[in-house]
C-alpha cells in the first residue's frame, strides 16, 4: 500500500463473513491495480454518516449488503436502470462525488444462467423465497419465463413480490405460501428450480424445503447458496440426475460486474472464482 492506494469495501451489518475482500482484492493483485478492499460494519443509525464518509474520504466503491441494499438508496445521486427496478442497490461507484447505484445481482444470476448454458426463454421457473436476492432474481428472470411461480414461507411477501413484478414488468407470475402441495403443483412440469431462500445454508446444513420425491431429473436445480457449496438440496438433485448449480457462480457474477463498473475494464474473472473458492473450502482450484 502506498498513499496512492484507493480504497473499496463493502458495507453492511454484519460483513465479518463475506468472501468479498478475498475475491476482489485477488482480482486488484492479478490486474497490477494499486487499491484495497476491506469491510466496515456499519449499523443502521450511521448509514448516512458512513456514505457522507465515502464522499469525504473518497473512496472510489462500495459492496452493499444487508440490512443497507433498501435503505442506502436515499443517500445516492443517482439509479442505474436495474437498481431502480429492484428497489435495492448492492454495489456504488463514487464518481467525482456523486453516489450512482448499482444492482449487480441481477446481472450475476443472468450471466451465472449464459455460463452454465441455459436458456431462460419460455422456461417455467419455480423461485423459492422473497427477501432480497429473490427479489433481484425475480426481476433478472421473469420477462424471459414463460411462468414465474414464487413461493415463500411468509405469503405475503411473495404475493407483494408478484404484484410488484407486473406493475413494472410484462409477466406471467404469481406468488404462494412454500407447503408441500403448493410445491408439489409447481415442480411437476417445472423446468428450473431455485432456491434463494436461506435454508440449507451452514450450519443448517441437513435441512432443504423440497422433498426429494419432488425433483425431476430433467430439471435445473440452482441454489443461490454458496456456503456450503453443495446443500442438501443439490446433493439429492445431483442423486436423481439433475442438472445442479451452486451459488458460486452468481457470487463471482455479481463481484466481477461490480469491478467492471469501478475500472471499465474486463475483471480477472478465473481468478476471483479461484479466490472464492479458496475462501470458502480452503483448497487451491
Ligand atoms: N450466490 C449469491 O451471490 C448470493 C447473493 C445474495 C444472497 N445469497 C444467499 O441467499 C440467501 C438469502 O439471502 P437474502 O439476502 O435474500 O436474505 P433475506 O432477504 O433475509 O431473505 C431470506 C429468505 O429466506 C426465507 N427463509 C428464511 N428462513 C426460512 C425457513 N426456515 N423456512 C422457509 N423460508 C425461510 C425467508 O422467508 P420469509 O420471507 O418468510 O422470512 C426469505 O424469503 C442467503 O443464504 C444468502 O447467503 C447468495
Amino acid at each position: 500500500m502506498t498513499s496512492e492506494t484507493k480504497i473499496y469495501g463493502l458495507i453492511g451489518y454484519p460483513v465479518k463473513h463475506s468472501v468479498s475482500p478475498q475475491i476482489h482484492n485477488a482480482a486488484f493483485k492479478t490486474i497490477g491495480i494499486n487499491a484495497v478492499y476491506l469491510t466496515f460494519e456499519v449499523k443502521k443509525e450511521f448509514l448516512r454518516k458512513a456514505l457522507d464518509g465515502v464522499k469525504a474520504l473518497g473512496i472510489k466503491g462500495l459492496n452493499v449488503t444487508i440490512p443497507h441494499k433498501v435503505n442506502v438508496i436515499k443517500y445516492l445521486n443517482k439509479l442505474t436502470y436495474e437498481a431502480n427496478l429492484i428497489g435495492a442497490v448492492n454495489t456504488i461507484l463514487n464518481e467525482d462525488g456523486k453516489l450512482i447505484g448499482f444492482n449487480t445481482d441481477y446481472t450475476g444470476v443472468l450471466k451465472t444462467f449464459e455460463t452454465y448454458k441455459i436458456d431462460l426463454t419460455n422456461k417455467k421457473i419455480v423461485l423459492l423465497g422473497a427477501g432480497g436476492a429473490a427479489k433481484a432474481i425475480a426481476f433478472a428472470i421473469a420477462e424471459k419465463a414463460s411462468s414465474l411461480i414464487i413461493l415463500n414461507r411468509t405469503k405475503r411477501k411473495a404475493v407483494n413480490l408478484v404484484k410488484e413484478l407486473n406493475k413494472k414488468l410484462k409477466v406471467n407470475a404469481l406468488g404462494n405460501s412454500l407447503t408441500f402441495k403448493a410445491l408439489k403443483n409447481s415442480l411437476k412440469d417445472a423446468d428450473i428450480l431455485i432456491n434463494a431462500t436461506s435454508v440449507g445454508m451452514e450450519p443448517n446444513v441437513n435441512q432443504t424445503l423440497v422433498a426429494k420425491e419432488l425433483l425431476q431429473k430433467d430439471m435445473v436445480v440452482f441454489d443461490i447458496i454458496y456456503n456450503p457449496l453443495e446443500t442438501k438440496l443439490l446433493k439429492e438433485a445431483r442423486e436423481i440426475g439433475a442438472k445442479c448449480i451452486n451459488g458460486i457462480e452468481m457470487l463471482v457474477q455479481q463481484a466481477a460486474e461490480a469491478f467492471k463498473i469501478w475500472f471499465k475494464i474486463e475483471p480477472p474473472i478465473n481468478e476471483m472464482r479461484k479466490a472464492a473458492l479458496k475462501s470458502l473450502t480452503g483448497e487451491e482450484s
